[in-house]
């Protein structure tokens, strides 16, 4: 099976799944991510059995559907997606709108679909209503139904009976965490509004947020961030307080979707922070600057490398 990915969602973190799972301590329970989308780390973590269960949370309900959806009842999905998809041939721009409006009328999770497929850059985006307002990218026709039924029926192999979906803010998802846990966040990036002009849902309270971070620090409960990061000489993101006492690691992101928010060609290094108490569960000492980069072995493979 090839890693699915079936909700195509603008800030995955497909691309970087390998690299953020190398940190992973080797026993993990429960796979909290409140920050989910796309849910890439928890498809990479089920796909190499990293843990026995997850949580799959996002403040986005009609998300956290159609991950009901996609994991629950992927044969009923399929077929509307099947019906969906083909309902568009030969009037796609007009259909699409159709679609999107029966989406923002009734919330049905498999329009959520067919327009994160078709839409510009797969990104989500929100009026001042609360209503879809991405256009379509007119090039695509979105992914092919048998494409898309391939990664539904995957995910749902892999996730079924191991799950847990839940659509509330961050902060109460993370209370619920133990020390046998692991968390990965990965909260909505700090200053593309301005710049690129992107919304998710619902922005994020820097200061609440560093507060849930000392909190979790507290509870010893180990988690992983990916925060901010830099292209080039330039930075995004307030800096973290030092009394955090987070490891931070630079991860190459080549043009990540970041640097394409940004409007950017440079390459983009996303940092991923360590909580201490992983640190502490795998053993991991930090050197100076720390990046990692990825490079192209002899072979062909990718492999990683770590300069300091
Ligand atoms: C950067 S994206 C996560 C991308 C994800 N890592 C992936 O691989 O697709 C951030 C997500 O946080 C969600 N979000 C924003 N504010 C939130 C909140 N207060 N609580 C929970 N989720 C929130 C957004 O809806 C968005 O899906």
């Amino acid at each position: 099976m090839k890693l699915p990915h079936p909700i195509p969602y603008q800030g995955s973190k497909r691309n970087l799944a390998d690299k953020i799972l190398s940190y992973f301590p080797l026993k993990v329970n429960r796979l909290f991510e409140p920050f989910a989308g796309s849910a890439a780390i928890t498809i990479a973590s089920a796909y190499h059995c990293k843990a026995n269960h997850f949580v799959i949370n996002d403040i986005n309900e009609p998300l956290i559907n159609l991950w009901d959806k996609i994991i629950n009842y992927p044969e009923q999905l399929i077929n509307e997606y099947h019906f969906i998809w083909n309902s568009q041939i030969g009037r796609e721009e007009a259909y699409y709108y159709e679609a999107r409006e029966i989406f923002n009328n009734t919330q049905k999770p498999e329009y959520l679909l067919f327009m994160l497929a078709k839409c510009v850059k797969a990104a989500v985006r929100y009026n001042s209503n609360g209503e879809f307002n991405q256009s379509p990218d007119k090039r695509r026709l979105g992914r092919t139904p048998s494409n898309m039924r391939e990664d539904i029926l995957n995910v749902s192999q892999l996730l079924k009976n191991k799950v847990t979906l839940l659509s509330l803010d961050y902060d109460e998802v993370i209370a619920t965490a133990s020390k046998d846990d692991l968390i990965y966040l990965d909260p909505p990036y700090q200053g593309t509004g301005q710049t690129g002009g992107f919304r998710y849902m619902q922005d994020l309270k820097h200061d609440d947020f560093v507060l849930s971070l000392f909190q979790l620090n507290k509870r010893n409960i180990p988690f992983l961030l990916s925060y901010d990061g830099r292209t080039g000489d330039k930075h995004f993101g307030k800096p973290l307080p030092d009394a955090l006492n987070l490891t931070k690691i630079e991860i190459d992101a080549g043009r990540s979707s970041i640097a394409t928010l940004l409007n950017r060609v440079e390459n983009t290094y996303e940092a991923l922070y360590l909580s201490p108490s992983l640190l502490n569960q795998i053993h991991f000492k930090p050197q100076p600057s720390f990046i990692q980069t990825s490079f192209k072995s002899s072979k062909g493979r990718e492999r990683s490398r770590n300069t300091t």
